[in-house]
C-alpha cells in the first residue's frame, strides 16, 4: 500500500509550478563563474544541478549554448556520470544495499517491502516526488547487512518491520535504528 504523502500539498504544487516555469537566469551566472574550458563541464554541470536538482532537456541546452559545446557532448557527460539525473528526485532519497553481504542476508525481502511501503519500484521516483528508491552494490557498513539508507541515516540488520519504522520516521526527527 503505498505511503502517506508527507509533503504538504501547497508545497507540492509550488515545486511543480517552479519546475513548469524554470528559470535560466542563474546559468549565465553559473558558466561564467566556472567555465573557461572544456574540462570544466563538470564542474558547471554539478552547480546547475545544485541549482535545479536535476538537469532537464532545456538546462542543458542552455549550458551547450552558453559553454559553446554541442549538446550531443553536454548529453554524453550527464548521462555517463551517475552523479548527474535528469530527472528530479524525490525529497527523500532511499538506498537499498543488493550488494553481496547484504544480499546473503535478505537485502532482496528489504528491497520488496520497501517498494511495498513506498509504492514505487527501485530506480523511480514517486509521483508526488516525495520518494526516490535507488538500489546500490554496497554502502559501506556490510557489518549490519541488510542495510539502507534514508537521506544520510543508515539502518542496518532490517526486517520489514524495522523497514516500516524506518521510513516512519521521515520527515520526523527519530533516531537511526541501526541497532538489532
Ligand atoms: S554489501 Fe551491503 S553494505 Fe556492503
Amino acid at each position: 500500500m503505498p505511503r502517506r504523502v508527507l509533503t504538504p500539498k501547497r508545497e507540492l504544487e509550488g515545486r511543480e509550478a517552479e519546475d513548469a516555469t524554470l528559470d535560466l537566469a542563474p546559468l549565465a551566472q553559473i558558466v561564467a563563474a566556472r567555465y573557461v574550458s572544456s574540462g570544466d563541464l563538470i564542474p558547471v554541470l554539478q552547480s546547475a544541478q545544485r541549482q535545479f536538482g536535476y538537469l532537464p532537456d532545456e538546462v542543458v541546452t542552455e549550458i551547450a549554448r552558453l559553454t559553446g559545446l554541442p549538446a550531443s557532448r553536454v548529453y554524453g557527460v550527464v548521462t555517463f556520470y551517475a552523479q548527474f539525473s535528469t530527472t528530479p528526485s524525490g525529497r527523500h532519497k532511499i538506498r537499498v544495499c543488493q550488494g553481496t553481504a547484504c544480499h546473503v542476508r535478505g537485502g532482496h525481502g528489504v528491497l520488496r517491502a520497501v517498494e511495498s511501503e513506498l509504492g514505487i519500484k527501485a530506480g523511480t521516483t514517486g509521483d508526488d516526488l516525495e520518494h526516490t528508491l535507488e538500489t546500490v552494490a554496497c554502502l559501506g557498513a556490510c557489518s549490519l547487512a541488510p542495510v539502507m539508507t534514508v537521506d544520510s541515516q543508515y539502518f542496518g540488520k532490517l526486517t520489514g518491520a524495522k523497514v516500516a519504522a524506518a521510513l516512519e520516521q521521515i520527515g520526523g526527527d527519530g533516531d537511526e535504528s541501526d541497532d538489532d
